[in-house]
C-alpha cells in the first residue's frame, strides 16, 4: 500500500472550498457532468449489492441508482452533505443506508465492506489520491469495483502546459488540473490484488475518464477481460 507523500493540496481548503460550492454546486456541474455520472451509476448498477459513494456531495447521483442497490454515502463538506440529505428526503431514497460526513482517506467502515466504491470527480481533490486509493481497495469486497470518474491530466502539448499554468489557481477552488493517468496504473501495478479493467473518455471534451478496477479474489464479473485489454 502506498505512503502517504507530501501534499500539493491540503483538507481544510478543499472542505472550504465545497462548503463555499455547496449551494451553487448542481447548477453549475450538474449538467457538465452528467454524462460521466450516468456511466459510473450503469457500471455500479451491473455489480450492484452495497456501494459506498465517496465524495456524494450534493446527492445528485443518488436517485439514479437502482432502488435494488444499497447505497452509503460519505463527504467532506458538512455543506455538500447536508444538501444530500435534503436529497434523500425530498425523493424518499429509502435505498440510502447513511451519509456520513468522513474524509475519503480515513473511511471508517471496516475491511470488506462494499460490492463497489464510486467516486465521481473526487481523486484528483483529495490531498493523498494513492493513500485515498487504497483506502477503496481496503473496504471493497474481493471481487467488487472501484468505479472512478476522474480528470486526466494531458501527457504533453498545449492543453498540458495550460495545466500547469492554471493549477495554483484551481487548487483554491477546491481540485487538480494536473494528473497523469499514469498514477493510476502505477498505483494498481504497486498494489497488490487490483487490476485495472477499464478506462473510458468522458465529456466534456474527453479530459476526464471513467476508471475501473476489480478487486481480484471473487468471481469475475461483466466483461471484464474484453475491457481489460481495451485498458492495457
Ligand atoms: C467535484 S465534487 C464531486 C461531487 C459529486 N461526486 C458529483 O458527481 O458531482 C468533489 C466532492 O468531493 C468531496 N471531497 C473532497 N475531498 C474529500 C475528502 N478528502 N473526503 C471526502 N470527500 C471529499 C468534496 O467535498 C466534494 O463534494
Amino acid at each position: 500500500m502506498s505512503s502517504v507523500s507530501h501534499a500539493d493540496i491540503d483538507k481544510q481548503t478543499v472542505t472550504k472550498a465545497y462548503d463555499r460550492w455547496a449551494p451553487v454546486y448542481d447548477l453549475v456541474f450538474g449538467a457538465v457532468f452528467e454524462r460521466g455520472r450516468e456511466a459510473a451509476i450503469e457500471a455500479a448498477e451491473r455489480v450492484g449489492g452495497r456501494i459506498l459513494e465517496v465524495g456524494v456531495g450534493t446527492g445528485i447521483s443518488l436517485r439514479h441508482y437502482s432502488p435494488e442497490c444499497r447505497l452509503c454515502g460519505v463527504d467532506i463538506s458538512p455543506l455538500m452533505l447536508r444538501k444530500a440529505q435534503e436529497r434523500v428526503s425530498e425523493y424518499g431514497l429509502k435505498n440510502v443506508e447513511g451519509l456520513w460526513v468522513m474524509d475519503a482517506e480515513n473511511l471508517t467502515f471496516p475491511d470488506n465492506s462494499f460490492d463497489a466504491v464510486v467516486a465521481q470527480y473526487v481523486v484528483t481533490t483529495v490531498p493523498h489520491p494513492e493513500a485515498t486509493l487504497d483506502e477503496f481497495a481496503r473496504v471493497l469486497k474481493p471481487g467488487g469495483e472501484i468505479i472512478l470518474v476522474s480528470r486526466v491530466g494531458a501527457e504533453a502539448g498545449l492543453r498540458r502546459t495550460l495545466e500547469h499554468w492554471f493549477q495554483p489557481a484551481v487548487r483554491r477552488l477546491g481540485w487538480r488540473t494536473e494528473f497523469s493517468f499514469e498514477r493510476y496504473t502505477r498505483w494498481a501495478s504497486q498494489t497488490g490484488g487490483v487490476r485495472l479493467i477499464e478506462r473510458r473518455a468522458m465529456p466534456p471534451l474527453g479530459h476526464f475518464s471513467l476508471i475501473r478496477f476489480t478487486k481480484e479474489g471473487g468471481e469475475t464479473r461483466s466483461n471484464d477481460s474484453e475491457r481489460s485489454s481495451a485498458a492495457a
